[in-house]
């Protein structure tokens, strides 16, 4: 089929190359004309495993195609997806100007019946906007009646392994009542829906909505089993025994009950806020989703108040090696990662971080530049050149393997902070450390 993807973020760029690789062929637009120039010559923005043989492939078979040409994009797409960012407001909602930018774009240049549809995650009710801004610019151009439909179909994908999710997804949903829009997403989707129905097509805003429920039930989970290990610390329980006593029931399941020093990234936290602010605006006060964002940014703050405690308050001239800068494993991404609100924590007391994580090194640098109180370092041992204490924000498969005798030979004094619970608390007590994690005992 014809598709047109605008924005090649993580959702629409990993989306247009999965869909070239099914043989559609795809143009992704862009108004970053740098990053255009840059993919064309098959040079990724992001680092995501699986991705550049994916979008060179398409690019030499053609069945990818990077533009900056919207007028193009439009023509040639018979589905256009629309895959901008909604970037939160300041009140928390999510803004949409940039997607309401693109439907009077397409409005601007569409000749024929387009289905447009919405993979950006989108408040309920983006969809009639959508609509209404496409109506309206057609009205303009005195052309009224030319057929349209604003589909939604939001994006499940997780960072670190995008390309996975989106080949064999676990899910596709469609949101529309039109059986015409319905049966073209279910001939593009086809090659991806095998072994057993994955399509499940409802109304737009249950689909709008789904997207949001989908995150914040996430996050749900982790804040809930973040507060359940802040109640194990003063009762004297473990974390992970209760984690593995709870998720060995299949309602409650095993997955992403994992306490940490919590979640960061562009979704959860974005989803979340956003949510709330949609409820209040219908005079809905959210409590539990409130609940769970406050628990998120106190829990980032966990690690922190132990290494104060721990070095009685006073951190100054002290030297702390960082292990993991990404909001989790597996990316690049450092937004809202709880190692930002660390280092912050840090540095205001004066201490200085030796920083190492397998693939944000270039991305910390652009945030934080160069400054005396942030070392970048090459490898995790260099990074814990005589530091007082090895911090772990996140959990890397590198770091889980522990060479206890070079740690301690390293760090000035043996000293383990993990927000990440990836050590047995016996085996580093053990081997002389004195180690903290979140939930269990120190
Ligand atoms: C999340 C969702 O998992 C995807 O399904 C969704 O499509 C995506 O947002 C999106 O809306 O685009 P992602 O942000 O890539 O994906 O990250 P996750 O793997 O979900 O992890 C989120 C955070 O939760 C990380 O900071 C991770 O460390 C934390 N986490 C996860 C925990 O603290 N404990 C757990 O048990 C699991």
């Amino acid at each position: 089929m014809n598709v047109t993807v605008f924005g090649t973020g993580y959702v629409g760029l990993v989306q247009a190359a999965v869909l070239a690789e099914a043989s559609n062929r795809v143009v992704c637009i862009d108004i970053d004309t740098d990053k255009i120039a840059r993919l064309k010559q098959g040079e990724i923005p992001i680092y995501e495993p699986g991705l550049e043989p994916m979008v060179k492939n398409g690019i030499a078979t053609g069945n990818l195609v990077f533009s900056t040409d919207a007028a193009y994009g439009v023509e040639h797409g018979e589905l256009l997806f629309i895959a901008v960012g909604t970037p939160p407001d300041e009140d928390g909602s999510a803004d949409l100007r940039h997607v309401l930018t693109v439907a009077r774009t397409i409005a601007a240049h569409m000749d024929c019946k387009k289905y447009i549809i919405n993979k950006s995650t989108v408040p309920v009710g983006t969809a009639d906007k959508v609509r209404a801004a496409i109506g309206e610019q057609l009205a303009k151009r005195g052309i009224p009646d030319l057929p349209f439909d604003v589909i939604s179909n939001p994006e499940f994908l997780k960072e670190g392994s995008a390309v996975a999710d989106c080949m064999r997804p676990d899910r596709i949903v469609i949101g529309t009542s039109e059986a015409e829009s319905e049966q073209k997403l279910r001939h593009l989707y086809a090659p991806f829906n095998r072994n057993h129905e994955k399509i499940l097509v409802m109304d737009v805003k249950s689909a709008e909505l789904t997207k949001y429920a989908a995150n914040c039930m996430l996050a749900t989970k982790i804040s809930f089993m973040n507060e359940i290990a802040n109640i194990a610390d003063k009762v004297g329980a473990d974390i992970e025994a209760v984690r593995q006593g709870i998720g060995s029931d299949p309602r409650v399941g095993y997955q992403f009950i994992y306490a940490g020093i919590g979640y960061g990234g562009s979704c959860f936290p974005k989803d979340v806020k956003a949510l709330i602010s949609s409820a209040r605006q219908r005079g809905l006060s959210a409590d539990i989703l409130t609940a769970v964002e406050s628990r998120n940014e106190r829990q980032k703050h966990y690690l922190a108040d132990k290494i104060l405690a721990h070095f009685n308050g006073n951190l100054n001239g002290r030297v702390f090696a960082l292990w993991g800068l990404s909001f989790k494993p597996n990316t690049d991404d450092m937004r809202e990662a709880p190692s930002r609100v660390l280092m912050d924590r840090l540095w205001g007391q004066g201490a200085t971080v030796r920083a190492f994580d397998p693939q944000a090194m270039e991305e910390c640098l652009r945030i934080y530049g160069a400054r005396d109180n942030l070392v970048l370092c090459d490898s995790k041992n260099d990074a814990l050149q005589g530091a007082d204490a090895l911090i772990i924000a996140t959990e890397w498969q590198q770091f889980k393997a522990l060479n206890t005798g070079e740690l301690k030979a390293a760090l000035k004094t043996p000293v383990v902070f993990d927000g990440r619970n990836q050590y047995e608390p016996d085996e580093l007590g053990e081997a002389g450390f004195e180690y903290y994690c979140v939930g269990r005992p120190d």
